[in-house]
Parts: structure tokens; sequence; C-alpha cells
């Protein structure tokens, strides 16, 4: 049976209106993300992480009062019970950590004070403390697959800085930090992409918001979705150099091969968040005097412009840019994480707050009126 058959099935759901929302918007013509009305560039330029995970959860952009009782609940809630620390411990060193981050939220859920609590103001907590915790999550259970002790949160620092110094040990220069905070405002939302939308489906049970969470990084791991920005890198090791990059490239095409960091089913021109960070990975090239990556990445948008006209997304440039900033592969999709719980928390209330659920139809392709024939005669 052809899909023509059915006027009314969209493959993937494209073009399907899968919700209402107040979260953020998507303009593909214009490449244009806003977040509650605001422009995903001011924020990233202007604004810090910390603003942007207010302004999703509770609908505006704190005044300082309220940025400096945010910021100190993030500073309270960052720590991990000693409990889901030793549990982490129990991870085998060969997952992914985003396997690891399933786990811990999971566990998390009992020891948040609000685990019974399901209406607005109680998940509004709960979103809160799923943000602190996220860094202090991505980068302990990263550490402790490593073979070594988790780092303790500083409270004097923001988000990124705290990723950083946690990854590391050590404090991190501005120009890092400023980086790996714009990183995380771009990452934040997106809206119905199909992790949030997972999330959403998940909470529309009226399960609750940590069940939610843990859905969203199940669905965020995959590689069309936020595992794309390890395979960009993992791509764009086993290219090279610049001159590997073109005939690399005709022949991943010949062979139908995704590349990985290009295409979106939003965007039919620029992902206006990878725009933003092309520009910032070419800049730490320079600075790092290491333009190799960059040069691939031209490369490659080149004749994947010219030839598909499919542009990069923000995985991209994300990989490459973490590379020069020397993050560890496999923590770009959990740095992903560290960003999109404020988004997908933002989600989980937005739905709860107005629910219904969310159950499609789909068309029956299978047999019909088959027999029953006992084991024995199989
Ligand atoms: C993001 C993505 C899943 C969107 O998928 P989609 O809207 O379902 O679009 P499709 O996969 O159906 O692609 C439409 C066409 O563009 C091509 N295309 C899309 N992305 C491509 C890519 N990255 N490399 C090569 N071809 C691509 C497809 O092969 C298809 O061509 P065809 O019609 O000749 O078969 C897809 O672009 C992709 O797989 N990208 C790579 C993974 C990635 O970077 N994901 C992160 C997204 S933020």
């Amino acid at each position: 049976m052809s899909v023509t058959e059915y006027p009314n099935y969209s493959p993937g759901l494209q073009g399907v209106i899968g919700g209402l929302t107040k979260i953020s918007k998507i303009v593909s013509d214009t490449s244009s993300l806003t977040y509650r009305g605001i422009n995903v560039h001011e924020l990233a330029e202007h604004g810090s992480f910390e603003e942007t995970a207010f302004l999703l959860i509770h609908g505006h952009l704190p005044n300082q009062t309220e940025l400096d009782g945010f910021n100190q609940r993030l500073a309270n809630e960052r720590a991990l019970p000693t409990e889901v620390i030793d549990a982490l411990r129990l991870v085998p060193s060969h997952m992914h950590p985003m396997d690891a981050l399933k786990y811990a939220y999971s566990l998390l859920a009992g020891y948040d004070e609000d685990y019974e609590g399901m209406d607005h103001d109680a998940n509004v907590r709960k979103a809160e403390r799923i943000v602190a915790k996220s860094v202090t999550v991505v980068t302990a259970a990263y550490r402790l697959m490593n073979g070594q002790e988790p780092v303790a949160p500083d409270p004097s620092i923001g988000t990124a800085a705290n990723f950083l110094y946690m990854l590391h040990g050590e404090k991190s220069d501005e120009f890092t930090v400023k980086v790996m905070d714009a990183s995380l405002t771009l990452y934040a939302e997106h809206t119905f992409n199909a992790s949030a939308f997972a999330c959403r489906v998940t909470v529309a049970t009226l399960s609750d918001i940590y069940s939610g969470i843990v859905t969203g990084i199940g669905t965020l791991k995959g590689p069309l979705h936020g595992g794309a920005n390890e395979k960009a890198m993992y791509m764009l090791q086993e290219i090279g150099t610049p001159e590997n990059a073109e005939p690399w490239l005709r022949d991943a095409l010949a062979n139908k091969k995704k590349i990985m960091g290009f295409g979106h089913r939003e965007y039919k021109k620029r992902d206006s968040r990878a725009m933003y960070l092309t520009k910032v990975g070419k800049e730490i090239g320079q600075m790092k005097g290491n333009t190799n990556w960059g040069d691939i990445a031209d490369v490659l948008e080149g004749i994947m412009e010219s030839e598909k006209g499919i542009y990069p997304n923000v995985d991209f440039p994300a990989a490459y840019a973490y590379y020069l900033l020397g993050i560890p592969i496999e923590l770009y999709t959990p740095i992903f994480v560290i960003a999109r719980t404020s988004g997908w928390a933002a989600h989980a209330i937005e739905q709860i707050d107005n629910n219904r659920l969310i159950r499609p139809t789909c068309i029956y392709e299978g047999d019909e009126n088959v027999p029953w024939v006992p084991v024995s005669e199989r």
C-alpha cells in the first residue's frame, strides 16, 4: 500500500500540528527562532543561560531580584544526594553517558521533596531542581564512568562555569565560559522537536515531570536528534583534512549516507542557531590556531548547499566548537541535556496546565481474519 492512498497520513508527522504553545517559535523562511517572543541571538549574545531557563520555565525574563533568587535556588539545588552519586558508581563504563542520565533522573525523582506533588507550583519547583542538577549529573556521571571522583559544584558560579569546573576540576577562562553559556542558551528549546514532543506525550498521561525528562533524554540520544553533534565530530575526524573533504562527501552522497549535522525538518533554509555557532566556532579556531575543522566545514557546507540545498544545523558547528574547547566528544549530547532540561520542563508544565491525552490514530496494514492455529499445528 502506498501512503498516497491516505491523504490524512503524513509520515513522520511532517507538517502535522501537534499542539499549541507559547514557549518558542521557528520561522523557517527567515531562519528565526524566538523563546517567548525574544530572538535567541539576543539571549545568547546579551543574556545568560540562567535568564533563558527562567524565561522558559516562568514565562518572562527575570528582573534582578527574580534572577538573584533563581540563581540562589539553582546554587542550593545543584548538589546530588550521596545515594545518587553512589548509584552512578554502578553504571558500566562502556555505557553512553546519556544512559547514565536516564538512570540518574529516574532516581532523582524519588529524592525530590515534591515527589507526590502534581500541581503547577510543585511542577515549577521540580523544574528548577531538574535544571539545577543537570550539570552536576552530567559531570558526575562522566567522571565516575572514567574512574574519577565527582567534583562538588561551586555555588559562586553559574551553570556553564560549573560544567567546565566540575568536568576538569579547575575553573575555565571567561571566553570558554561565555561560549559554553551561549551554546546552552541556543540548545535550550526548539518548539515541538522529537524529545519535547515525547516529553509532552509522557506527561499528558498525567505521569510526572521527571518521567517526562527521562523520556526526553532517551529521545534526544538518537543521532537524528541530539546525538547528531557527537556523530558530526566523529565524521569530521574521519574526514581529517580539508583536502579530503570533497572526495569524502561526494562518496558519502553517492552511497546515500546521511551527513551528520546537516538538514532539519523545520528549517528549509538556514538554522539560525547554526549561523551563530558557526561564527563562534570559527573564532575559537582562529584563537586556538587550528582552522582545520572550520576549513573542512566550509567545504562540506559549500557542496551540501549547491548540490543538495541542505544547510548545517546547530549540531554541526557545536561539534567542532566543543572539540576546540577540549570537551570529550561523548559529552556533546549530554551538554544538550543540560540546556534542554529547561525547555522540556517548560513543555511539561505547559502540557499539564492545559492537558489532553495525546493519542494519535494509525492505519492498520496487517492481515485480517487470520484463523487461530493451535501451537502444535504451527
Ligand atoms: C534532521 C533530519 C532527520 C530531518 O529529516 P526529515 O525532515 O525527515 O528529512 P528526510 O530525512 O526525509 O530528508 C529529505 C531529503 O533530504 C535528504 N537529506 C536530509 N538530510 C540529509 C543529510 N543530513 N544528509 C544527506 N541527505 C539529507 C534526504 O536524503 C532526503 O532526500 P530524498 O528525498 O532524495 O530521499 C535529517 O535532515 C537528518 O537525518 N539529518 C542528519 C542528522 C542530524 O543532523 N540531526 C540533527 C537535527 S537538528
